[in-house]
C-alpha cells in the first residue's frame, strides 16, 4: 500500500502521486455541482445491479437508501466534500464505502467514471436546456407585451444605421421575438438530441457483466442507451450544442442591448431606462448609464470563449475518454451562469423601460424616410421604378439644397420633376400611410404585425407547455 491507497485507482502505482498532480487533476471544486445527477445515476446503476443479480439485492437496496440519505444531507448543506477529494464520483463512492463497507465497494461493478461522468453531465445539460428555454420564453413574453403596446408607434428603420424606411417599435420588437423564439427552438432540439444514455458504456468497451442498459436508461429518463460504447464515453456534442445555442442567443441579447444603449442616448432619446435598471456616474451628476445592457453586451465574449474552449479541447483527442474532457464542465457552467445572470437583469430592464413615441415619430419624419414611398407612388402611376427612383433622388437633392422636405414640396415643384405627380402624393408619403401600406406578410403595417404577434404568442405557449 502507498499514499495513493485512498484513491479509487490505488493498486497499480508503486509511488504516490505528487500533491501538485493531485491538485492539478482534481475537479471537485467545480464538479460538485453534478452531485445530484451523480447520485441519480448511482441509484439507477445500483437498482439495475441488484435486479440483474450482479450484486446482492439487499446491498443494492442499502445503496439506494444511503444514496438518498446522502442526497438529503447535501441538499441541507450538511455534507461537503473534503478539500482533497478527487472528483464528485470519488467523493460519493468513498462516502458510501465509509458508511456501508463492502456494499459501497460493489457499486462500481460494471461501471467506469467515464460512462458515469458522461451520464451525469448529460442529465445536467438536459435539464438546463429546459430551464434556459423557459427563461428565454420569459424574455419573449416581455418583448411581446412591449410590441403589443407599440404596434402603432412609428419609428425610423435603419440600414447602415442610416434612416431607411419607417417601421413601428412593435414591429422592431417582434424581430427580436423571432430571434429568441429560434433560441427556444434550438434549446428544444438540443434537449431532444441529448438523449442516449451513456451508462453501461464502461470505460470505453462496455462490460462483461450482464447489465441491463435499457433499464438504467429508462430510470434516468433517456429514451434508450447510446448505441456505441466508445461514442458513449467520448461524445460531448451535447455540451457543444448547448454552448453554441447560448452563443447564438448571446448574439441576439447583445444586439438588442446595443440598440437599447443607442436608443437611451440623448442623441436618440427613443427610450428611457428605469432608474432601478440604470446606474449613475461617480463624477458626472447628470449621467444615467445603461450598465445592464452594456454588461450583457460585454459578457457575450465569455460565452463565445466557453464554446471555443470546448471546441478546442475536443478537436484533437483520440477516442475514447481523455482527461482533456474534464475541461467541458467549467465552460458549460460558466456559459449557463453568465446567460442566466444576464437574463435575470435584462428582462426586467426591458419591461420597465419607457418608450418615447413622439421622439421616434419625429425622427421618422426627418431624413427622407418616405423617399421609397414617393418612388413607389410614381411607379404605381406607371413610371418605371428605376426612372421613379432617379426622379425622387433629384427631388431629395432639391429639398436638401432648399431646406425642404418631401412633405413641404409644393405640387408645382413636384410636377416640375414629373407630371405624374398629383395632390394625392401627400397622402402617399404620409408616415402613417407608409407604414400601413407595408401590409405584406411579415411587414410592419399594424394590422399585419398584429397577426404575426398572435402567431408568436402561439409558439411561445408551445414552449411553456413542453416541460420535462
Ligand atoms: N473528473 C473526471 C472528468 O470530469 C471524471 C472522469 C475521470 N475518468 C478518468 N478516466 N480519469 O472527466
Amino acid at each position: 500500500m502507498n499514499e495513493n491507497s485512498n484513491k479509487l485507482w490505488a493498486g497499480r502505482a508503486s509511488k504516490s502521486a505528487d500533491s501538485r498532480v493531485n491538485d492539478f487533476n482534481s475537479s471537485i471544486r467545480f464538479d460538485f455541482r453534478l452531485v445530484f445527477e451523480d447520485i441519480r445515476g448511482s441509484i439507477a446503476h445500483a437498482t439495475m445491479l441488484g435486479r440483474q443479480g450482479i450484486i446482492p439485492s439487499d446491498e443494492a437496496a442499502a445503496l439506494v437508501d444511503e444514496l438518498e440519505v446522502i442526497a438529503g444531507e447535501v441538499a441541507r448543506g450538511e455534507l461537503l466534500p473534503p478539500a482533497d477529494a478527487e472528483d464528485i464520483h470519488t467523493f460519493i463512492e468513498a462516502e458510501l464505502t465509509s458508511r456501508l463497507g463492502d456494499a459501497g465497494k460493489r457499486l462500481h461493478t460494471a461501471r467506469s467514471r467515464n460512462d458515469q461522468v458522461a451520464t451525469d453531465f448529460k442529465l445536467w445539460v438536459r435539464e438546463e436546456c429546459l430551464n434556459l428555454r423557459a427563461e428565454f420564453a420569459g424574455l419573449v413574453k416581455a418583448l411581446i407585451s412591449i410590441a403589443e403596446k407599440n404596434l402603432d408607434t412609428v419609428m425610423p428603420g435603419y440600414t447602415h444605421l442610416q434612416r431607411a424606411q419607417p417601421v413601428t417599435f412593435g414591429h422592431y420588437m417582434l424581430a427580436y421575438v423571432q430571434m429568441f423564439l429560434r433560441d427556444c427552438s434550438r434549446l428544444t432540439d438540443t434537449y431532444e438530441r441529448t438523449d442516449g444514455c451513456p451508462l453501461g458504456s464502461g470505460a470505453l468497451a462496455g462490460t462483461t457483466h450482464p447489465i441491463d442498459r435499457e433499464l438504467t436508461a429508462s430510470l434516468l429518463g433517456f429514451s434508450a442507451p447510446c448505441e456505441n460504447s466508445m461514442d458513449g464515453v467520448s461524445d460531448r456534442d451535447f455540451a457543444l450544442e448547448l454552448l453554441a445555442d447560448l452563443s447564438i442567443a448571446s448574439v441576439h441579447m447583445s444586439r438588442l442591448a446595443e440598440e437599447i444603449i443607442l436608443w437611451s442616448s440623448t442623441e436618440f432619446s427613443f427610450i428611457e431606462l428605469d432608474d432601478a435598471f440604470s446606474t449613475g456616474s461617480s463624477i458626472m451628476p447628470q449621467k444615467k448609464n445603461p450598465d445592464v445592457a452594456e454588461l450583457v453586451r460585454g459578457k457575450t465574449g465569455r460565452v463565445f470563449g466557453d464554446l471555443m474552449t470546448l471546441l478546442t479541447a475536443m478537436k484533437g483527442i483520440p477516442l475514447a475518454y481523455n482527461k482533456d474532457m474534464q475541461e467541458d464542465k467549467e465552460a458549460v457552467f460558466d456559459a449557463v451562469d453568465t446567460v442566466r445572470l444576464g437574463l435575470s437583469a435584462f428582462i426586467p430592464m426591458c419591461e420597465t423601460m419607457t418608450v418615447n413615441a413622439e421622439r421616434m415619430r419625429s425622427a421618422a419624419g426627418k431624413g427622407f424616410i418616405n423617399a421609397t414611398d414617393c418612388a413607389d407612388y410614381l411607379a404605381a402611376k406607371g413610371v418605371p421604378f428605376r426612372d421613379a427612383y432617379k426622379a425622387v433622388g433629384g427631388i431629395v437633392k432639391f429639398c436638401i439644397e432648399n431646406d425642404k422636405t418631401l412633405e413641404t414640396m409644393t405640387l408645382e415643384e413636384y410636377r416640375a420633376v414629373r407630371e405624374e405627380f398629383d395632390s394625392d402624393v401627400y397622402d402617399a408619403i404620409s408616415l402613417d400611410r407608409c407604414v400601413a401600406g407595408r401590409s405584406v406578410y411579415g411587414g410592419p403595417a399594424p394590422a399585419e404585425a398584429a397577426k404575426r404577434l398572435e402567431s408568436a404568442k402561439l409558439r411561445l405557449a408551445e414552449y411553456a407547455e413542453v416541460q420535462a
